[in-house]
């Protein structure tokens, strides 16, 4: 019996200490001293012993008993600490790492644009307003003197939320023209940028939302040559001194005369070249003298005061500049074509 005992004390002893985890160590101890344990089954031979033999074998039983779990538990406490170890090593934060950089946005082209042409205007003394992009057809149209019929009006060309026609998407910036006009002491200087819609399909020249910049004087004694001197002004701040224009005759319903802006093309000097499609110039804007029945109906007296409006496209103004050739890259907003820029 004392052999056995010998025997148990050192096979678990091992065990104990080549235990890896809790749970291996917990079935050791059922395993020895459980109630079907080794120790357990050991201790039932003592019936064959003399009345002598007894007491000391219980003695060593018992001491057995202490050293395996004391084992045990300095086993556990071992278990402990190593898991600990591992613990901090997996979640150890090395500071000298370097971070993760965040990506930062890019400055869109088409607003360099813009706030290069806001900067023009602010120096010549205009301001900048803001206004809906959800419009009445009153402001839209009506007192822009485009009337009932207009084919601008049509529900396969203009965005409406309402059956009777009344509120629509802006298809142009000039019902700024009507708000400034009806709010704003005279005399009047603004641009006026924002979004405006259309119901076109999209392609490389066409998106059925795009920007326009807005512009108006309205002051006493204003002309047809304050219109001209002011947008040649802003053509050679933009294109550069000594760019040609050319003022081509055009009709819009809320101004009169009209006029279309083009410049030469700085590609060919004129001669036509894929820049201009063979045109030998670009076209820039839409102008005119603000009409008579446009100043009246927004209680101006047209026999006093007089004045000039444009309207641009600030996308085509941008691809021209940067030489984008595909109106979608402006839209898509894809970081590796904004960073060129
Ligand atoms: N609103 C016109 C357009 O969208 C442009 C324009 C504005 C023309 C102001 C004359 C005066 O085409």
């Amino acid at each position: 019996m004392r052999e056995l005992m010998q025997a148990l004390r050192e096979a678990s002893v091992r065990a104990i200490l080549e235990a890896e985890d809790a749970e291996r160590l917990e079935n050791l101890r059922v395993k020895y001293l459980g109630k079907k344990g080794e120790l357990t089954a050991i201790l039932r031979q003592m019936g064959k012993l003399s009345a002598e033999e007894r007491p000391a074998m219980g003695q060593l039983a018992n001491q057995l008993r202490a050293e395996i779990e004391s084992a045990i538990d300095k086993r556990k406490t071992e278990l402990t600490a190593i898991m600990m170890e591992k613990k901090l090593e997996a979640e150890t934060l090395d500071v000298t790492l370097p971070g993760i950089e965040p990506r930062l946005g890019h400055k869109h082209p088409m607003y360099n644009v813009l706030d290069q042409i806001k900067d023009i205007f602010i120096g010549m003394g205009f301001e900048i307003v803001d206004g809906p992009e959800v419009e009445l057809a009153d402001y839209n149209f009506t007192k822009l003197n485009i009337d009932e019929g207009h084919p601008s009006r049509e529900w396969t060309d203009t965005f409406y939320f309402t059956e009777d026609s009344q509120i629509l998407l802006r298809t142009q910036t000039s019902p700024m023209q009507i708000h400034a006009m009806e709010t704003r002491p005279l005399p009047i200087r603004i641009i006026a940028p924002g979004r405006v819609y259309r119901k076109d399909e999209v392609d490389a020249t066409h998106s059925p939302m795009f920007h326009q910049i807005e512009g108006m004087v309205i002051d006493k004694g204003v002309t047809m040559a304050d219109l001209k001197a002011t947008l040649n002004l802003v053509v050679e701040k933009i294109y550069g001194k000594g760019t040609v224009t050319r003022f081509r005759p055009h009709h819009f319903p809320f101004t009169e005369p009209s006029c279309e802006l083009d410049i030469q093309c700085h590609k060919c000097g004129g001669k036509g070249c894929p820049t201009c499609k063979g045109e030998g110039w670009i076209e820039v804007l839409g102008a005119g003298m603000v009409h008579p029945k446009v100043l009246s109906g927004c209680g101006i007296d047209p026999d006093v005061y007089s004045g000039w409006a444009f309207g641009m496209g600030l996308e085509r103004l941008a691809m021209g500049e940067y030489k984008i050739t595909d109106l979608r890259l402006i839209f898509e907003n894809d970081v590796r074509f904004l960073e060129q820029f």
